[in-house]
């Protein structure tokens, strides 16, 4: 290896990695304004899902995509951080999807991009890697979790067909894809006028192959007022045993 800056990385860091933290959103279900905002434990999901990226050698820099009415909470959250990584706060969009498509313009070209929610304050950096790793193989994973309970599909109050549990799997982020790939989803969504929930969904509307990954059952996404009990109490369980 040379003397350049890219020395002291180890040889599967040539990649560079950029983060999007999607926290664009106004938190409707859970009815404390924006989620990246509240406090879990006395500190904010934004805080701690930055935490996390900065942690992370494998990323390189970060975007957060923040509520447009409440940028400056956003940045003085950065701020209190003190990022040795460059983090760039914008605002997000009106669907969380654009609020991602401005998130990958302002990251800029990079090899990979990692996709994740703010309301997500639970994943860890195994989960992270496991998506990245699995991104830089085939260029598009997600994490998921099997569903707990019989999934059925219905119309209005009429069961209509119980599906094949072993078929089903329930999404989380962070999501990981190439970084032209996603760019290219998200172009692409925009000319069809397709409206998808996640990234790997527009992904694999373009016809590319998408891996899943095995998820974690703690990495919820703080939704409704009945999850706020719940992650607060793990993310205090996840402390005492970092200790
Ligand atoms: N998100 C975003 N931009 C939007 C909408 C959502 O960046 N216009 C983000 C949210 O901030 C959140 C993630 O996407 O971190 C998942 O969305 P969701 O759980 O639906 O959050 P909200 O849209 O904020 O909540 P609600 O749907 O209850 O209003
Ligand atoms: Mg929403």
């Amino acid at each position: 290896m040379g003397t350049g800056p890219s020395a002291k990385r180890s040889p599967h860091r040539l990649a560079t990695v950029g983060a999007i933290v999607a926290a664009a959103g106004s938190g409707s279900r859970l009815g404390r304004g924006s989620k990246a905002l509240v406090r879990l434990n006395g500190r904010t999901t934004l805080a701690r899902v930055l935490e996390l990226f900065l942690a992370l050698d494998e990323v390189d820099r970060i975007v957060v995509v923040g509520p447009p009415s409440r940028l400056e909470n956003a940045e003085r959250e950065v701020a209190s951080l003190s990022p040795r990584k460059r983090v760039a706060v914008l605002a997000g969009g009106e669907s969380r999807q654009a609020s991602v498509r401005a998130g990958l313009a302002a990251l800029g070209e990079c090899d990979f991009v990692l996709v994740h929610d703010a309301a997500r304050p639970l994943a860890t950096a195994a989960l992270v890697r496991r998506v990245l790793a699995a991104a830089m193989e085939s260029g598009a994973a997600f994490p998921a979790i099997a569903p707990r309970d019989a999934v059925k599909r219905v119309e209005g109050n009429r069961l209509v067909e119980s599906l094949d549990r072993s078929r089903i799997v329930l999404a989380q982020t962070p999501q990981a894809f190439a970084y032209e790939l996603l760019a290219r989803a998200h172009r692409e969504a925009a000319d069809a006028g397709l409206v998808g929930d996640d990234d790997a969904q527009l992904v694999a509307a373009t016809g590319h192959a998408v891996t899943v990954v095995e998820g974690e059952p703690a990495n919820i996404k703080l939704t409704t007022p009945e999850d706020f009990g719940v992650v607060e109490a793990l993310i205090k369980e996840q402390e005492t045993a970092a200790g």
